[in-house]
């Protein structure tokens, strides 16, 4: 096991647990050591202690990888001509997907993985260590068992979502679709899946739909995620909350009540500003989730339909300038936050004892992550992802 000492951070973000929600933790003229898997120590540049490897980032800042806690990475083809129409005016309903699982399904399994390898790539340049990947571009039993199969040879985050849209064949017969997901879908994908995602919303599946799914999914020993209130307020927020999901997803119409239920939970709201951009929505309320005490986590929400992102950079840019969160705010949520909306503790922060995934900019300071959008100021990633 080989020892690095990473010294003169002009700024690191720890998020320190101890400090709690929102907290950055922050420590000026720093330095970190690292093994090959766990942060062993953090302090100041002038007490840092000796160890086999030293690398000086020469007065640069240095903040824990980012989390992506939400994902779609495995699919074939593009959707930029529904992306040009709806920067046209023609509304998202969700009716791309099934344009996705058409190419999906007639892609073979090299050429998946190829394309997650290259999605997977863009991400962890971007700082990326950990992210969540998701099926349901498939929507048939073995279709979907291989689009998870593909995404556990690049994380041990992956989520069954058979229950993203009712596929073609299955429009005149929703109950049997629903039946299919929450019975032999299931049982086949639960084995090798962490988690089960909804998509509970308007042109998706309703909340009667949902709970069916995600309550047979926990019965076969899955935690839950849910695709909620995107498209309208439409009772995926407290579906989730009831269920004690980790997290629900996009929360782009919230209520009060939403916000009350958020926050008396331990259900994280996700927010997908990539999704919120590509498809003209308003953005989600981030400041009164946190104003009013909910934890907030910020991801790519990678995928062809509604968020083409792979840069967690972009996020935080629109997360500061158009959702207004502060940055340090917005910096916890896609790394400490997305930890959380994972139900992990290891991750997403660099106190003692954490994976050592570290990344060092090219910058003094870590707001230069979104006071600089569409520059790479990523200069070295270390840790998985
Ligand atoms: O997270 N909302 C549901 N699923 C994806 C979009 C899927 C698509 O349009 O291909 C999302 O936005
Ligand atoms: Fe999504």
């Amino acid at each position: 096991m080989t020892t690095r000492v990473i010294k003169n951070i002009s700024e690191l973000t720890t998020n320190d647990p101890s400090l709690g929600v929102g907290v950055t933790g922050r420590l000026h003229d720093a330095a970190i050591v690292i093994d090959d898997d766990r942060v062993l120590w953090v302090g100041p540049n002038a007490e840092s202690p000796a160890a086999d490897e030293m690398i000086d980032v020469h007065d640069s800042a240095v903040i824990p990888g980012f989390v992506d806690s939400h994902t779609h990475l495995v699919f074939a083809g593009e959707r930029s001509e529904e992306f040009e129409a709806r920067m046209n005016g023609t509304p998202y309903d969700g009716g791309g997907i099934s344009s996705t699982v058409a190419s999906t399904r007639a892609a073979s399994s090299n050429e998946l993985r190829a394309a997650t390898e290259k999605r997977l790539g863009e991400l962890r340049a971007g700082g990326v260590t950990t992210v969540e990947i998701k099926s349901g571009y498939a929507l048939t039993l073995d279709g979907e068992s291989r689009l998870i199969d593909i995404a556990n040879e690049f994380s041990d985050e992956v989520t069954f979502l058979g229950a993203h849209v009712v596929p073609p064949e299955y429009v005149n017969d929703r109950e049997a679709y629903v039946d299919l997901v929450r019975g032999p879908m299931l049982e086949t994908c639960a084995p090798k899946s962490k988690w089960a995602d909804v998509f509970c919303d308007r042109g998706a599946f309703d909340v009667d739909e949902s709970r069916a799914i995600l309550t047979a999914a926990k019965s076969a020993g899955l935690q839950l995620r849910v695709h909620g209130n995107q498209l309208g307020a439409t009772g995926g927020v407290a579906l989730a909350v009831e269920l004690d999901a980790a997290s629900v997803d996009h929360c782009t119409y919230l209520s009060d009540d939403d916000i009350d239920w958020l926050r008396a939970s331990k259900t994280v709201a996700t927010l997908l500003p990539g999704a919120d951009f590509s498809t003209r929505a308003d953005y989600s309320s981030a400041r009164r989730l946190r104003d009013r005490g909910a934890v907030v986590a910020l991801a790519t929400d990678c995928n062809p339909g509604t968020s083409y992102v792979t840069s967690m950079a972009f996020v935080l840019s629109i997360a500061v300038r158009d959702m207004r969160m502060d940055f340090d705010d917005a910096l916890w949520s896609a790394t400490r936050g997305g930890a959380a909306a994972l139900r992990r503790d290891d991750v997403g922060h660099l106190g003692i004892g954490a994976r050592a995934d570290v990344v060092i900019l090219d910058a003094p300071r870590a707001a230069h992550l979104a006071y600089r959008p569409g520059a790479s100021i990523v200069r070295q990633v270390i840790g998985a992802a």
